[in-house]
């Protein structure tokens, strides 16, 4: 992972860019960096506010020989890196609010977009983008997500290096992923269970068509998140969105 490793000042976005390098012949592990993002893009198509040299906007392009049922455990398999690599190098407490967002004091910090392209029963290559907030300050964070979003230097009131930090997260995510191929999930299952949030607490579960309250059990081996409902049913859920508070 990132034996070529492609900078740029500004992007589009660097999924964007991963797309095309996979056109052009890269293989697995190149990372695409960039300083700035004018068209970061989130889940749900929401856009993902990518301000220059603020934060880590990085895609990488892996290419695992999975069936596409797998990708959604290499999303979570990212989130417990990223925690692992906020718990390691800061004094914060990292927690993963199911998939894949990262958060410190319950706002989130992180987020990862997992695109994947797959024919049948093969995965043909997964374009997976994290975006950090490493040094933004209050006021460069957009005022309408404030509320919710943070940044390693709010959180610990200094400044990081993202290079540095960058080199960190590729060479941790290698081990775990290697460890993954090698070894299954339930490695990945562990760690993530020492990060997970909300856990065995109520929260608000949303759908597309609905709403419904649920307490968070944990995850499965499979990645699917299981809840239980008021009236003692266990569900497990592979694509879903949770909220508390007034969230
Ligand atoms: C989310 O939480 O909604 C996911 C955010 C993912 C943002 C990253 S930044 C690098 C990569 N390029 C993008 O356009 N998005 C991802």
């Amino acid at each position: 992972i990132g034996k070529e490793i492609f900078h740029y000042e500004q992007v589009g976005s660097t999924q964007e860019i991963i797309h095309q390098l996979v056109q052009e012949g890269y293989g697995h592990g190149t990372v695409v960096v960039a300083d700035e993002q004018v068209k970061g893009k989130g889940r749900m198509s929401r856009p993902w506010h990518s301000g220059k040299n603020q934060g880590i906007w990085m895609s990488l392009l892996l290419k695992p020989e999975l069936p596409p049922v797998q990708a959604p455990q290499i999303t979570l398999l990212t989130a417990v890196v990223l925690a692992e690599v906020f718990a390691s190098a800061t004094e914060l407490t990292p927690q993963i609010k199911w998939p894949n967002d990262i958060l410190i004091n319950h706002k989130k910090i992180a987020g990862i977009l997992t695109e994947m392209q797959a024919e049948q029963d093969q995965i043909q290559y997964i374009v997976l983008g994290i975006g950090i907030n490493v040094n933004h300050d209050q006021q460069s964070i957009p005022e309408d997500i404030r509320h919710k979003a943070t940044s390693l230097k709010i959180e610990s009131q200094k400044s990081w290096e993202i290079n540095w930090l960058i080199q960190l997260i590729l060479e941790t995510f290698e081990n775990t992923y290697e460890q993954f191929l090698d070894k299954g999930f339930q490695s990945v299952k562990e760690k993530w269970e020492k990060y997970g949030y909300k856990i065995g607490e109520e929260v608000t579960i949303s759908t597309m068509r609905k709403t419904w309250p649920a307490t968070l059990v944990g995850i499965e081996s499979d990645g699917a998140l299981l809840t239980r409902t008021n009236d003692g049913k266990q569900k497990k859920l592979y694509s879903a969105e949770i909220h508390w508070g007034d969230d």
